[in-house]
C-alpha cells in the first residue's frame, strides 16, 4: 500500500480504527473521519504511535449532516491530489427515531446517504487514479432488510433493527449498482489477488503438522480430481480427435488461465504440475478396475487426511472455501517450493 491514500470514515474506534491500523502499516496514507475534533485527532495520534508512521490525518466531521459530508469531502480533495482507496465503513444503530439537522432520519443519513453522498463527490478524483477501490462496510443484517419506501424515514413505525437493516441493505445495493454503473473505472468487486489467496489460505494453515499433511494430500486431491473429470463420458469428436482431449484437460486448461490471471510465474509451475498429474491419470486409467473408482479411493483416503489436519489446527474452513481452496492448494504448495528456491512469483 505504500504511495496509496486510503480515506476511512468513522476511524476513532471499531473495525475503521482497526482497518486504519492495518491499512498504514501496509505503508499506506490514511485519513480517519470522527464527529469530535479532539477525538479524531487523538485517534489519528494513536494510530502514528501504534504503527509508527506519521502518514495518519484526521478529519472531523458529522456525516450525518449533509453540509459536513460535503465539508469533509473538499478537505480530503484538498488534502490528497490522489485518492486510491475509500472505506466508507462511519454508521451505527440507534434504538429510538432520532432526527438529523436536514430533517432525515438518523439511521438512514448516517448509513445510506452519508457514504452514497461522499462517493459521488470523491468519484472523480478516484477514478482518476483508477484502478481505486471503494469499500461499503454494509452487515449481515441487510439478509433481515427491506426497502420501505412507503416510510424510507420511519416516521410511522419506527425500529432501530429494521431501521439499521434497511440501511445496510441499502449499502448493498448501492454497491452493486455503482459496480455496474463503474464497470472497468473503478474496482469495486476486484479480483483478489494471489497474495490474497495465499494469505488466506496461509492463514488457516499455521500448524506444522496441517501443513505437512496438506504437502501430502494436496496432490492426490488434485490427481483424483482429474481421475474423476477424466472419467466423464466425451463426445465421440473429441475422443477421435486425441485421448488427451477430456473433461479432465479441458478443466485444467480453464484452471490454468485463472492461475495465469493471478501470476503467470505460478501458472508455469502448475503447467508442469498439471501436464505430470493428466499422465498420471492416464497411468491409472490403465490399471483392471476404473479409473473413476481408483480416484474416488485417493480422494477419499486424501481428503480425510486433509480434513485431520484441519482438525489439527482447529479452525476448518467452511464447505464452500474447502471448495475454493481446491484451485488454491496447489498454488500455496507451489508458491512456498517457488520461495525456497528464492524463485519471485
Ligand atoms: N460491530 C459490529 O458487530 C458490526 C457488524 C457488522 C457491520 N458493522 C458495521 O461496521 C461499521 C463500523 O462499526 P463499528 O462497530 O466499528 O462501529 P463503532 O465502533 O461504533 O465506530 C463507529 C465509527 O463511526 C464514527 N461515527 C459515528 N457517527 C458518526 C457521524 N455522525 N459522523 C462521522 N463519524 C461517525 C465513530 O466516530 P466518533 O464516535 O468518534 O464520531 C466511529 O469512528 C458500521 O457501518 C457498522 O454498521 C459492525
Amino acid at each position: 500500500m505504500a504511495g496509496k491514500a486510503v480515506l476511512v470514515t468513522g476511524g476513532t474506534g471499531g473495525i475503521g480504527k482497526a482497518t486504519a491500523i492495518g491499512l498504514v502499516a501496509l505503508g499506506a496514507r490514511v485519513g480517519i473521519t470522527g464527529r469530535d475534533p479532539a477525538r479524531t485527532e487523538a485517534a489519528a495520534a494513536g494510530i502514528r504511535a501504534t504503527t509508527g508512521s506519521p502518514a495518519v490525518d484526521a478529519f472531523p466531521a458529522d456525516m450525518s449532516v449533509q453540509a459536513g459530508v460535503r465539508r469533509l469531502a473538499a478537505q480530503v480533495l484538498d488534502t490528497y491530489p490522489q485518492l486510491d482507496v475509500l472505506v466508507n465503513n462511519a454508521g451505527g444503530f440507534w434504538a429510538h427515531r432520532h432526527v438529523t439537522a436536514d430533517g432525515l432520519e438518523h439511521t438512514f443519513a448516517l448509513n445510506h446517504l452519508a457514504p452514497f453522498l461522499l462517493t459521488s463527490l470523491l468519484l472523480d478524483r478516484l477514478t482518476a487514479n483508477a484502478p481505486a477501490r471503494i469499500l461499503n462496510v454494509s452487515s449481515a443484517a441487510h439478509t433481515r432488510g427491506r426497502i420501505d419506501f412507503d416510510d424510507l424515514q420511519g416516521e410511522r413505525n419506527y425500529s432501530g433493527q429494521r431501521a439499521y437493516s434497511q440501511s445496510k441493505l441499502a449499502n448493498v445495493m448501492f454497491t452493486y449498482e455503482l459496480a455496474r454503473r463503474l464497470h472497468g473505472r473503478v474496482a469495486l468487486l476486484p479480483m483478489r489477488t494471489v497474495s490474497d489467496w495465499l494469505g488466506e489460505y496461509s492463514a488457516s494453515h499455521q500448524n506444522p503438522t496441517n501443513k505437512l499433511l496438506h504437502w501430502i494430500c494436496v496432490p492426490p486431491i488434485v490427481l483424483s480430481v482429474m481421475g474423476l473429470l477424466w472419467s466423464i463420458p466425451v463426445p465421440r469428436a473429441f475422443a477421435d480427435l486425441s485421448p488427451w482431449l477430456n473433461w479432465a484437460s479441458l478443466s485444467a486448461a480453464a484452471a490454468l488461465l485463472y492461475y495465469l490471471a493471478l501470476s503467470w510465474r505460478l501458472a508455469a509451475g502448475v503447467l508442469v504440475a498439471f501436464a505430470v498429474l493428466l499422465v498420471l491419470t492416464r497411468l491409472l486409467s490403465a490399471l483392471p478396475w476404473p479409473l473413476w473408482l481408483s480416484s474416488l479411493a485417493i480422494f477419499i483416503v486424501a481428503w480425510v487426511g486433509q480434513f485431520i489436519g484441519h482438525a489439527i489446527e482447529g479452525r476448518r474452513p467452511s464447505f464452500f472455501k474447502d471448495l475454493q481452496f481446491l484451485l488454491i492448494g496447489p498454488l500455496w504448495l507451489l508458491a512456498a517450493a517457488y520461495r525456497r528456491l528464492s524463485l519471485a512469483y
